[in-house]
């Protein structure tokens, strides 16, 4: 289960490539109002989603203690990212506050990960 465990890791970090790398890969263009939702960050939020659960299983399985607390609040941000992201992933020209949404939420999400114990 270790390696299912550390490989599920490695893919979530995949997962946040994607979805924080086509974010700051748009920073400029945000400013000319012309940044969009790529699809590599759609695919990268459902990497997220799917590894996230999928972690919170194995160590269930393996009969971890987990911060519920955090997972939860983990979950919820990446749910609006998730709606975001699928919800305007057709459209040419993203507004500045729902991009910007996704980045701070990501980047917060990591925060939460790496900070709270
Ligand atoms: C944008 C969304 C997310 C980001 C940026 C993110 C970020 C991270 C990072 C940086 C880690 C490694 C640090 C650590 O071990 O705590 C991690 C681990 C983990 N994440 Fe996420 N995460 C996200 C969403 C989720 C979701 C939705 C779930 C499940 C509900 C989840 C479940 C987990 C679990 C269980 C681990 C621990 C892995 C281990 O140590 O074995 N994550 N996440």
């Amino acid at each position: 289960m270790d390696v299912l465990t550390h490989v599920l890791v490695a893919l979530h970090i995949i997962g946040i490539a994607a979805l924080l790398g086509g974010f700051l890969a748009q920073l400029k263009a945000v400013g000319a109002g012309a940044a969009r939702f790529t699809p590599a960050m759609l695919h990268g939020a459902l990497t997220m989603l799917i590894t996230g659960v999928a972690l919170v299983g194995v160590h269930q399985a393996e009969g971890h203690t987990l911060n519920n607390i955090k997972l939860g609040v983990k979950l919820a941000l990446l749910v609006v990212i998730l709606g975001l992201v699928y919800v305007k992933r057709d459209e040419e020209r993203v507004d500045k506050g729902s991009f910007a949404a996704v980045g701070g939420l990501t980047a917060a999400n990591i925060f939460i990960a790496t900070l709270w114990v």
